[in-house]
C-alpha cells in the first residue's frame, strides 16, 4: 500500500500532521517531525511531547496523517487507526530503528505511535490543475524558502546551502550569480569593476559564483585577465566549471576566511558581507595579503551596502572610490580599491594598536 515513492516523500519531509478524535468529538491536530513510514502499510512517529494525541488514541483509535512536500506541493493523506507502544520488547526495537534511520530518540521518546494505514490518498495542489509543473513549483518555492530563511538567518553572513538554494533556484545564469534583474542590469550594476583593472594580470573573484562576473570581465576589461574564482558554495563552483570549461581547474571550493591560495593575484575582488561583521576587518587583511606587489584588492558593497566607511574606520586608505546606481532596484553600489603598498603600511600601524 505505501509504495517506495511514497515512503520516500514520508522520509524527506520529515514532517507529518496527525489528526485524531478528542473525547468530545473535536478534532485535534498536531505536528510530528518523526514520521516515517515503517514498512508497506505502517507509518510510525515518536511520543515525545504529545499528551492529547496519545490520550485521543488510548480511546478512540481513529488518526489520519498528512503529509507534505512544501517545495513540489505534492503530499499524501494516510487514515488509519494509531496503537500505542509502550516500555517492552516492540518499543526497544523501534527505538533502535530510529537510530538507523538517524534519530537519537534514548530518552525522548516515552513511547511510539504505529499507525496501520487503511487508505492512502495523493494530496496535489491546485497549482497543478492550472497547468504548472513540479518543476515550476519546485523552483518557485525553493527560491520562495531561500529568501524567508535566509532572512531569518540574518543578512550578515548565509550558509553556503542557502547561496546555492538562491542562486541555482531557475537555471538562469544571472540569478546564478546572486544578481536578481536580467543580463542589462548585470551589466549596469558589474561593469565600472572593470575601471580598476589598470594592467594585465591573474584576477582572483572572491564568492565567484557561477563565474559570470569573470566571464564578464574578461570581456569588460581593457587589460587581458586570468581569471580565478573561489567560493565556499561547492553547486556554485560546479555550475561555473561547467559553464566555463576553459577555466575548470582555476576555480576552488574554500571559505574565504579559512583558504590558502596557491598562487598569489594582481586583482582580489570581494564583499565585506561574506564574513560575520567581527570578522570583516581581518578577511579585508587576509585577502590583502594574497595580492602581489602593486595588487589591488577591490571591496564591492551591492544592494546598497556600506563598504569605504568600514574600510577608513579600519585604517584602509582606498585609492579609488566608485558610486553607482546598479540592480534590478536601482540601489547604489560601492566600489573601494585598496592597493597592496597601502596594504602593509596600514597593517603595520594595526599592529601598534592605532586602530581597532
Ligand atoms: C516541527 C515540529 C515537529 C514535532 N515533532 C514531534 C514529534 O515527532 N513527536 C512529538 O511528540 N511531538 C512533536 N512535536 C511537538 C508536538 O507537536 C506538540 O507538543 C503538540 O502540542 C502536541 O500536541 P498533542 O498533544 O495534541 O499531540 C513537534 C512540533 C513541531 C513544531
Ligand atoms: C553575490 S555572489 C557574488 C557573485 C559575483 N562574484 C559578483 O561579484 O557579482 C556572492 C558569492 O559569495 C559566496 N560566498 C559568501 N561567503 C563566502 C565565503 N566566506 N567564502 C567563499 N565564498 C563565499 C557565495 O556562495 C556566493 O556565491
Amino acid at each position: 500500500m505505501l509504495s517506495e515513492e511514497v515512503r520516500g516523500l514520508v522520509r524527506d519531509v520529515r514532517l507529518g500532521f496527525a489528526a485524531t478524535v478528542s473525547p468530545d468529538g473535536m478534532p485535534n491536530l498536531s505536528p510530528k517531525g518523526t514520521t516515517l513510514a515503517l514498512d508497506d502499510r505502517r507509518l510510525v512517529f515518536a511520543d515525545i511531547r504529545s499528551p492529547a494525541t496519545v490520550a485521543n488514541l488510548r480511546a478512540n483509535p481513529a488518526i489520519e496523517v498528512n503529509v507534505v512536500d512544501v517545495g513540489t506541493r505534492r503530499g499524501y493523506r494516510f487514515a488509519g487507526t494509531g496503537r500505542v507502544v509502550e516500555a517492552g520488547d516492540e518499543y526497544d526495537g523501534l527505538l533502535a530503528w530510529y537510530r538507523e534511520q538517524g534519530f537519537e530518540l534514548e530518552g525522548r521518546a516515552d513511547r511510539f505511535v504505529v499507525v496501520e494505514v487503511e487508505r492512502v490518498s495523493q494530496l496535489l495542489s491546485p497549482a497543478y490543475d492550472w497547468g504548472s509543473s513540479e518543476e515550476e513549483l519546485l523552483r518557485t518555492y525553493t527560491r520562495h524558502y531561500a529568501t524567508v530563511w535566509a532572512e531569518q538567518l540574518g543578512g550578515a553572513s548565509w550558509p553556503p546551502e542557502i547561496y546555492e538554494l538562491h542562486y541555482l533556484a531557475d537555471g538562469d545564469p544571472v540569478h546564478g550569480s546572486g544578481h536578481s534583474g536580467d543580463l542589462a542590469t548585470w551589466e549596469i550594476g558589474r561593469r565600472p569593476l572593470a575601471e580598476a583593472i589598470d594592467r594585465p594580470g591573474a584576477f582572483l573573484d572572491v564568492g565567484c559564483a557561477n563565474g559570470l562576473l569573470l566571464e564578464s570581465l574578461v570581456r569588460w576589461s581593457a587589460h587581458p585577465l586570468d581569471p580565478y574564482g573561489v567560493d565556499f558554495a561547492p553547486r556554485l563552483v560546479a555550475e561555473a566549471r561547467r559553464r566555463l570549461p576553459d577555466y575548470a581547474d582555476r576555480f576552488f571550493v574554500a571559505d574565504a576566511l579559512e583558504w590558502d591560495p596557491p598562487r598569489r593575484f594582481d586583482f582580489v575582488r570581494t564583499e565585506l558581507v561574506y564574513a560575520p561583521v567581527e570578522r570583516r576587518r581581518v578577511l579585508v587583511e587576509r585577502l590583502l595579503g594574497w595580492l602581489e606587489p602593486g595588487g589591488r584588492l577591490l571591496v564591492c558593497g551591492y544592494g546598497g551596502d556600506e563598504v569605504v566607511a568600514p574600510l577608513e574606520e579600519w585604517g584602509f586608505e582606498p585609492e579609488l572610490v566608485r558610486e553607482w546606481r546598479g540592480g534590478r532596484s536601482g540601489r547604489r553600489v560601492q566600489l573601494a580599491v585598496v592597493p597592496a603598498a597601502a596594504a602593509r603600511s596600514t597593517r603595520t600601524r594595526h599592529t601598534r594598536g592605532t586602530h581597532r
